[in-house]
């Protein structure tokens, strides 16, 4: 095993701010049980938010970015994992305020790693990565309160994005019917062959109302799941949808979801929930070289499904 090996470090000084590839050493890497020689991760907006300086994602620098990684075991002080061991790990504390998978090697807690469930690939689990869990988590917590396809449309925002489009594609295979609504003109096409019945533009979506409630729409089971933020973290609404029609709003958090939840989760994204589209239309490969762009275009709002980093 080589001790030297390469990373994407973020380092704020007070010279300034800093973020590109560096040479580290097994010793640089954070405590752990587990040491893994990492093949692939992924592009997430938080990780995004974890390559600039007002991000507020990093704790401390310099700091390796990445809350998704999958490799092989390359050393295991735990009963659980042994050499040679195809893993992944997301959430936690990975690639927040513990180095993530921008690197060819990663050290991380043993309670953190997933075994790769049969059914997926190193490659395809970062292609759903922690935008592909929260997808499932929040199709699962809908379904959970009742959500089923024949209550009605489903409509899922930010639909070109990673979440929107891991999400389109898996409600869509279970037979429900889905709206999409996107911000890209551009992205209809995508949409609709990821299983989107209609396509709603984020202006309508999005829109102001000055009343106190618009006309029934969507199935939803009568719930909306949120995850995210990139348009504001603001929620305008009034009470009534809640009292008049008893819309759940159900929160989503993925990293700190329970091992037995997740695992249970990670094996349905192996099976009926695998995205259909994953690898043809969902998920696009780059080198480890072209992190920084890839990082940039999300930043921007710019990103189509899901941008996976070959890392070694
Ligand atoms: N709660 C959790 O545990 C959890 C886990 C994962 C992600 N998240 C959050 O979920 C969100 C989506 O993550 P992601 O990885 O899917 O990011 P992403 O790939 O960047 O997708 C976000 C999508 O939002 C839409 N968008 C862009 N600018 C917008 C704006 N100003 N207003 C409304 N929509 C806008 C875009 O899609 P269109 O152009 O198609 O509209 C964009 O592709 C992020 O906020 C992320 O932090 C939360």
């Amino acid at each position: 095993m080589s001790t030297a090996f390469r990373a994407f470090v973020v380092n704020k000084t007070e010279e300034g701010f800093t973020a590109g590839f560096k040479e580290l050493t097994l010793a640089e890497l954070p405590q752990g049980e587990v040491l893994i020689k990492v093949a692939y991760s992924s592009v997430n907006y938080k990780d995004g938010l974890a390559s600039i300086p007002e991000g507020r994602i990093v704790r401390t620098y310099p700091f390796v970015p990445g809350v998704d990684l999958a490799g092989i075991v390359a050393e295991s002080s735990d009963s659980r994992f042994k050499t040679g061991d195809e893993v992944l790990a997301t959430s936690y504390e990975l690639g927040v305020s513990h180095y993530g998978g921008y690197s060819e090697y990663a050290r991380v807690k043993a309670d953190w790693v997933v075994p790769l469930p049969d059914g997926l690939t190193l490659k395809e689990a970062m292609a759903l990565g922690t935008a592909g869990f929260t997808a499932a988590l929040a199709i699962h917590q809908l379904e959970k309160n009742g959500l089923k396809p024949q209550n009605g449309p489903v409509l899922v925002t930010g639909a070109s994005g990673g979440v929107g489009s891991i999400g389109i594609n898996i409600l869509s295979a279970l037979g429900y019917t889905v709206a999409a609504s996107t911000g890209k003109s551009s992205e209809h096409d995508y949409l609709k062959e990821l299983g989107a019945s209609e396509i709603i533009s984020r202006e309508e979506t999005s829109a102001e109302s000055n009343r106190p409630l618009e006309k029934e729409r969507w199935a939803g089971g009568g719930s909306i799941a949120a995850f995210g933020n990139t348009g504001g973290p603001n929620l305008n609404t009034t009470v009534f949808p809640f009292i008049l029609r008893a819309i759940n709003l159900l929160g989503i958090e993925s990293v700190n979801c329970p091992m037995e939840l997740r695992s249970n989760l990670w094996r349905r994204l192996a099976s009926n929930y695998k995205p259909g589209h994953l690898l043809d239309r969902i998920g696009n490969e780059v080198t480890f070289e072209e992190l920084p762009q890839a990082l940039a275009t999300i930043l921007k709002g710019g990103t189509r499904g899901r941008t996976i980093i070959k890392i070694s």
